[in-house]
């Protein structure tokens, strides 16, 4: 595996494989690498004949109260992880790299950045959109795999995928759980012990929902859904709801009454600092 952080390498490296007659696919991250990223990664190496990582803690999609001088970063271990999975290069640009002095362009999906995660992080999903546009210019890849957990973040990029006439496949990649239900997560490693045992509340959440649905069927009320979750998430004191909604699995617009198409969000905070989302189609 090669190790680069400058965009002319990265480049002249795709290209000769290009000239190969080799496809190219791409696993963005920002590193701290966990299971989850890895299946990304496993799932990159069924699609194309090569792969590229990224690992860049983009600052433009942490707002001036968020975790980025503290977001965890270990690439000794991720360059080594990345490799076991063989991954063929792994990009790890500095930030002047990514934005020069006087970079001022910005991507916008205008809806899907709007509500839920968008609503609670104003700006985030411009951060995401801008640097993953320039991701996919930088690397040209085939396809683009992206993990479901951050079911937001699918959304807006499969859109601007469309809009921007990317010819890439984005490929989402289910959820990977830790063996109690937690979505694995880069930030799951913030949590104390205490705080690890009851953020399975949220798929405690999801799996009541599921089962409210089961019982109750298409057209049952979205808010009964909504307020089972909060509940459920709520009667540990630790952890505060930032949302829980039933959305339109394209669209992401909130539903009046539960159908197959409706997926529950989720957004919490733990013990004050700790932000953790999840997701899952009700009906299963
Ligand atoms: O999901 C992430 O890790 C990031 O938002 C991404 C897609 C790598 C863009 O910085």
């Amino acid at each position: 595996m090669i190790l680069l952080s400058k965009i002319s390498e990265i480049r002249s490296l795709v290209q000769e494989w290009r000239q190969k007659g080799e496809s190219v696919g791409l696993v963005p991250t920002m590193g701290y690498l966990h299971e989850g990223h890895l299946s990304l990664m496993r799932c990159a190496q069924k699609e194309c004949d090569r792969i590229v990582t990224s690992i860049f803690v983009n600052p433009m999609q942490f707002g001036p109260n968020e975790d980025l001088d503290n977001y965890p970063r270990s690439l000794e271990r991720d360059r080594e992880l990345a490799e076991k999975e063989g991954v063929d290069a792994l990009f790890c640009p500095q930030d002047g790299e990514m934005y020069g002095s006087n970079y001022q362009t910005t991507v916008r999906v205008q809806k899907l950045s709007q509500g839920l995660c968008g609503a609670d992080r104003p700006g985030h999903f411009d951060g995401v959109a801008t640097v993953i546009t320039k991701l996919f210019n930088i690397i040209t890849p085939d396809a683009a795999i992206f993990g479901e957990k951050d079911f937001q973040q699918l959304a807006l990029i499969r859109q601007l995928t469309l809009d921007l006439n990317f010819d890439i496949r984005i490929i989402g990649h289910p959820i990977v759980r830790e063996a109690d239900g937690l979505a694995m997560s880069s930030r799951n490693k913030y949590l104390s012990i205490e705080d690890r045992k009851i953020a399975t509340c949220m798929y405690t959440a999801l799996q009541k929902a599921r089962v409210l649905y089961r019982e109750k069927g298409e057209g049952m009320p979205s808010d009964e859904i909504e307020k089972l979750a909060k509940a459920t998430i709520e009667a540990n004191p630790q952890c505060a709801v930032e949302y829980t909604k039933v959305v339109h699995q394209l669209t992401l617009q909130s539903m009046e009454k539960v159908t197959d198409d409706s997926v529950l969000t989720l957004a919490m905070k733990v013990s004050g600092n700790v932000r953790l989302i999840d997701n899952g189609f009700l009906a299963l």
